[in-house]
Order: C-alpha cells, then structure tokens, then sequence
C-alpha cells in the first residue's frame, strides 16, 4: 500500500483513557498496523469533502452494508455537508470464515424505496468484489436516480469482477485485516485502526 510504514504501539493512535499505549483489550492479537487512526480520519475527511463537491444541490441516501462499514458511515458522515439520509443492508456471504463465496443472501433489506435516489454505497473493504458486484446488481434494478461506492479499503490485485469504484480509500495487500468495523469472528471491530493479526490469533477463535 502506497505509505505503508512500520508503526509504533502508540502511532496506532490506540491509548486507554487513562493513557496507557495499546491498551486494546486483544493482548497481543494484533500483528501490523496497517493504516492508522490518524490516517483513517484524515482520509475520511478528504472523501467527504470530495462528496460534498460532487453531490453538491442534490440529496444523497448513505446506504452502509453492515456489520463492517458502520464505523466508516459514522465518521465519513460527518464529513459530508449535504442533507444526508441513511439506511442500511445487511448480508451474509456463504463460505469460509475468512472467504466469501459470491453467493449473498439478504439479512435485512433498505427501509425505503431508492427509485429516483442518488445513492452512494458504504462499504468498509472490497476482496473478491463478488459481495459488491451482487449488491450493486440488485440495487441497480430498484432504478436509482445514481448508484456509486465509497469503499474505504481495497485489497489490491485480487477482485474477480470488474467494479466501477468511484471512491476509495486505500489500497492495501491481499492479506486478512481487522479494525474500524471489520472483525475475525465478529472480534476487533472497535480498534479505531487497521491491522493484521498474528497467526496464533487465528487458532482459538472466542
Ligand atoms: P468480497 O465479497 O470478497 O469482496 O468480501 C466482502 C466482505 O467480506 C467484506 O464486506 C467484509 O465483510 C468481508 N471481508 C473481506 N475481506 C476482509 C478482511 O480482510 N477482513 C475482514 N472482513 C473481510
Ligand atoms: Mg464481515
């Protein structure tokens, strides 16, 4: 990834609030910091900013796909100054823990009707692209006004459909990742930065 740099406990921008480093609850789950706390906001207000302009007079739908990408809908948020509406998708991908297969089912569907809608989709990280790929599909026949993707990670080299990605934040190595919504085994989802974890993480999951 483009300023990947090897970064100090206390870099990760992840202090208790009494303010001892790392104080992250995982003991020593965690591998590399990949991009962090400071990194992951100022990117976010750059998007925003860069949303803000393209959207400019006109109302825009956050649609966020859960669980992964409510902390990027939160934050990105705030940084769009616009009249904004939101809803949310969740789905569930069959397959390994760690893979998807591209088949989706829907666990819950959007509130409202998008006809007519100009609706970006949230999403925290694009892998094989397949879980996107349906989804845009299946929102793209609900006839939006327009449809494009905020993706806040994207593994590099490794999509298996071509996708249309209007804003992205990183790009990063194809390698399983964890933080700022994104979780092995519904863990890690609160650590305000992206990391990997450590193999023997992996053996016991909780
Ligand atoms: P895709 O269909 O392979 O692009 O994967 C999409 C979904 O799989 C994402 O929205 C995440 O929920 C999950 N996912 C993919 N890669 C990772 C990862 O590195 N860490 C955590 N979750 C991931
Ligand atoms: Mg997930």
């Amino acid at each position: 990834m483009e300023g990947t740099v090897e970064l100090t406990e206390k870099d990760a921008g992840a202090t208790s609030p009494v303010g001892e480093p790392f104080a992250d609850g995982y003991d020593g789950d965690i591998d590399k910091v990949l991009v962090t706390r400071e990194q992951l906001q100022a990117k976010l207000r750059e998007l925003g900013d860069q949303i803000t302009r393209d959207y400019r007079g006109r109302d825009v739908l956050l649609v966020a796909v859960l669980k992964g990408a409510f902390m990027v809908m939160a934050d990105l948020a705030r940084h769009i100054h616009l009249p904004v509406d939101f809803d949310f998708m969740a789905v569930a991908s069959y397959g390994a823990a760690t893979q998807t297969s591209g088949v989706v089912r829907i666990l819950k569907d959007l509130d409202r009707d998008i006809e007519g809608r100009h609706v970006l989709l949230v999403e925290d990280i694009v892998d094989s692209g397949l879980t996107l790929n349906y989804l845009l599909k299946n929102l793209r026949g609900r006839r939006p006004a327009t449809l494009e993707v905020c993706a806040l990670l994207q593994k590099k080299g490794i999509q298996r459909v071509a996708l249309d990605l209007r804003y992205v934040g990183f790009e990063i190595p194809p390698d399983f990742v964890v933080g700022y919504g994104l979780d092995y085994a519904e863990k890690f989802r609160n650590l305000p930065y992206i990391a990997t974890l450590k193999p023997e993480a992996y053996a016991d999951p909780a």
